[in-house]
């Protein structure tokens, strides 16, 4: 049966706007996560410490954890070490460190191959959990890689399952380049419910073949209940050719609150939150509820 409640990490502030072209200024990042948590949103990932000659819209991380509203549990994105030490000082309290299942993806993405960039990372997520920390733990490309096409499910496992080992608190498992279908998404969040019955996991999902929200549906068949979305379904990383954003917060809220199913979330003020950051970025935003909402 499906689940009454679902939770949504919001994404849009750190993998919306990290692909973006245009630079989008501070303090419209700011409001557009001061109105996502006006609309509701009880957890975000807000930016990501990573190094800004990789991505550039990233480098006022530091303004970002200092300046938003503290409420909620508040994401920051760190590859390594120095991101942490970063977000640290900035005051950020919850992490969210990521690594690739295909080596070449995360070659590409972090500069390392998943073994090093894991043994790099088990001493560092092992302080944080340590001093009291969240911890969730994205896995990219644990569908399809762009550079090695489909990964082993017992890969993406096997990966998550040293995680698990550490302690982490949740596994944000991601179809990176939007290109998993509903049938493959129940298999695998089925197998990771089985296998890992006490951690978080949360479903992330990028929509480059509007399979997205199918997507969800049938990860909540498999009784999954929190998703990353991005409001205005912006998104995409840099380091992923071809991949566009992550499914829509919008759409996703409608669905569910159709279904009877509760997000705490309130899909007007979301809407509104959306308006914001529409004029500063390059993409028209051609959400099924958010060009509903311009046209009345
Ligand atoms: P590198 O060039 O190998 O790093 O990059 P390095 O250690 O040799 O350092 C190079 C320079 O960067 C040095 O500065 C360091 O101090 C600095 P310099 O001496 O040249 O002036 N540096 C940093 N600065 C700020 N913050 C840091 C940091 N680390 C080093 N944390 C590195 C390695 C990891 C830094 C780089 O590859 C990087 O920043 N990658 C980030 C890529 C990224 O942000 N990708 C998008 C997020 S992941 C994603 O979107 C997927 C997800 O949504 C799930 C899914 O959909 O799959 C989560
Ligand atoms: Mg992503």
């Amino acid at each position: 049966s499906l689940p009454n409640k679902v939770t949504i990490i919001e994404v849009g502030p750190r993998d919306g706007l990290q692909n973006e072209k245009n630079e989008v200024p501070t303090d419209i990042k700011l409001s557009f996560i001061e109105k996502l948590q006006q609309a509701g949103i009880e957890e975000m990932e807000i930016t990501s410490f990573v190094s800004p000659k990789w991505v550039p819209q990233m480098k006022d991380a530091n303004d970002i954890v200092t300046q938003v509203k503290k409420m909620g549990r508040q994401l920051v994105l760190t590859p390594n070490n120095k991101g942490v030490e970063l977000a640290k000082q900035s005051g950020a309290q919850s992490f969210a460190v990521f690594v690739g299942v295909s080596n070449s993806f995360n070659k590409n993405n972090i500069n390392k191959t998943t073994k090093e960039s894991m043994d790099e990372l088990r001493p560092i997520v092992g302080k944080l959990l340590q001093d009291g920390h969240f911890v969730r733990a994205c896995i990219s490309t644990a569908f399809y890689c762009p550079y090695e096409g489909k990964m082993k499910s017992s890969d993406t496992l096997a990966l998550c399952k040293e995680f698990v080992s550490w302690g982490v608190n949740e596994l944000s498992v991601a179809d990176t380049i939007g290109m998993a279908n509903p049938q493959e998404s129940y298999e695998l969040f089925t197998a990771l419910k089985k296998e890992f019955p006490v951690t978080l996991i949360t479903a992330h999902f990028h929509d480059t073949r509007k399979m997205g929200i199918a997507n969800i549906l049938a990860t909540l068949q498999a009784g999954i209940n929190r998703f990353d979305t991005s409001a205005g379904g912006l998104g995409g990383c840099p380091f992923a050719p071809g991949a566009t954003g992550n499914v829509a917060t919008e759409d996703v809220v409608n669905m569910l609150h159709q279904m009877g199913i509760r997000t705490n979330i309130d899909l007007n003020s979301l809407l509104k939150a959306v308006e914001v950051v529409e004029p500063y970025v390059s993409r028209p935003i051609d959400t099924g509820m958010y060009k509903l909402f311009k046209s009345k």
